[in-house]
């Protein structure tokens, strides 16, 4: 099968990565996107596995179209009895960027109409639209008069992991922090910190990382379950052979934030996700934080003053780089953040500098190394 595996701006690489260690083939990193081939097992194993992927479509079909009546007959051309009954349900993603079609919900309407039409003149009865927990989703991409249709195997977006029961103000996607975990290059060889963890997804994808945990272990309903061509012992081979994959991590993970409530909301989710015993969780400024062991890893998402104001974001990135020099030698320090102003605080050499987004946010990933002797900026 030929797949598509779909990500976020900056992630195309290590999602390369990750799909190569299923045994996919074929990888090409596309825009936000990674195309690769592979069979079932591979298609079940991405879905439960990758930690960095959205979504794992498999295209059906390739066309121009220029306008609505060009769309609507080529989806017409597809024999959809091969991907669904009458009795299931449908639901259509479409997005679109194009000067043809400059509406993506409309689109995805004629689509939709096509389809349904088809069964309807077929078999006089038509399939009802459900926009949850369709049995089938198809997601339509179209640019310029370039147009994918293809079927979603993952069915609800695959950073919804399950775990997160609540938020803080602002929460990270969680294929985002998986994606920070993966591009700092942590091996899981020491300590992790999260010190502003908010809800603690860092923190959580850190540990899910670092036990080699599938990050969709929990989730019971995949597209693909509603495949004519499911094969329910191959998934559950898939997932045996995962957990037995699961490892055991001779390091610490900690989390901490200064916000009593988001610490609850951290120590919800953290049972949520089973890794209780997994990650130290306390309420505490990063100020009073100190070094637990010789070298470690700290990511950080401190606020940015976008989402979440702060009296001095100027101050507070200045506090952050002086504590951490003075406190963390031998650690590795990556932050995150949109506000290049304040990072200009940050009184420390970068290493490695990223571009990612958090959101619409268009946010700089960088990193720092603390080691005695060579701490500020030349
Ligand atoms: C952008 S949020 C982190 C969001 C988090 N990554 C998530 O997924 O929910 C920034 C966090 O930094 C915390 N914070 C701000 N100043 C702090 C300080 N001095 N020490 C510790 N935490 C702080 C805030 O309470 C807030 O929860």
């Amino acid at each position: 099968m030929e797949l598509i595996a779909k990500t976020m701006a900056g992630l195309e690489e290590v999602l390369a990565n990750e799909l190569n260690s299923i045994g996919a083939q074929n990888i090409a990193i596309k825009k936000r996107a990674v195309a690769f081939s592979g069979d079932l097992k591979v298609l079940y194993r991405a879905n439960l596995e990758l930690r960095t992927a959205l979504r794992i479509l498999q295209p059906i079909a390739n066309f121009t179209a220029r306008n609505e009546h060009d769309l609507y007959k080529k989806i017409s051309q597809i024999d959809w009895s091969k991907y669904m009954s009458v009795d299931d349900t449908l639901a259509i993603d479409g997005t679109t960027h194009s000067t043809y079609f400059t509406h993506s919900k409309y689109a995805a309407l004629k689509t939709k109409d096509a389809i349904v039409d088809q069964f309807r003149n077929r078999t006089g009865k038509r399939p009802n639209v459900r926009v949850h927990n369709p049995t089938l989703r198809v997601n339509l991409h179209i640019n310029q008069d370039q147009c994918s249709v293809a079927l979603d195997s993952s069915g609800e977006t695959l950073h919804k992991r399950g775990y997160r029961r609540e938020s803080g103000e602002a929460p990270m996607n969680e294929v985002l922090a998986a994606g920070m975990v993966l591009l700092s290059g942590w091996q899981a060889d020491c300590d992790f910190i999260d010190p502003m963890c908010g809800s603690g997804t860092i923190a959580t994808e850190a540990a899910l990382f670092a036990y080699n945990i599938p990050p969709l272990l929990h989730r019971k309903e995949f597209g693909f379950m509603n495949w004519k061509n499911y094969q329910p012992d191959l998934w559950h081979t898939v997932v045996k052979e995962a957990k037995d994959r699961i490892r055991t991590f001779d390091y610490q993970i900690y989390a901490s934030d200064m916000d009593f409530r988001v610490v609850s909301i951290a120590r919800y989710n953290i049972e949520a996700a089973q890794l209780t015993d997994k990650i130290n969780l306390k309420r505490s400024k990063l100020e009073r934080l100190e070094a637990s062991s010789e070298k470690g890893i700290i990511i950080i998402n401190p606020p940015y003053d976008e989402r979440l104001s702060t009296d001095d974001i100027g101050g507070l990135y200045d506090m952050i780089s002086s504590h951490l020099k003075h406190n963390f030698i031998g650690y590795t320090v990556w932050i995150i953040t949109s506000n290049n102003e304040a990072l200009k605080r940050f009184s420390l050499k970068h290493s490695k500098k990223l571009v990612l987004y958090n959101g619409a946010l268009e946010c700089r990933f960088v990193q720092f190394e603390l080691y005695a002797g060579s701490k500020k900026k030349g």
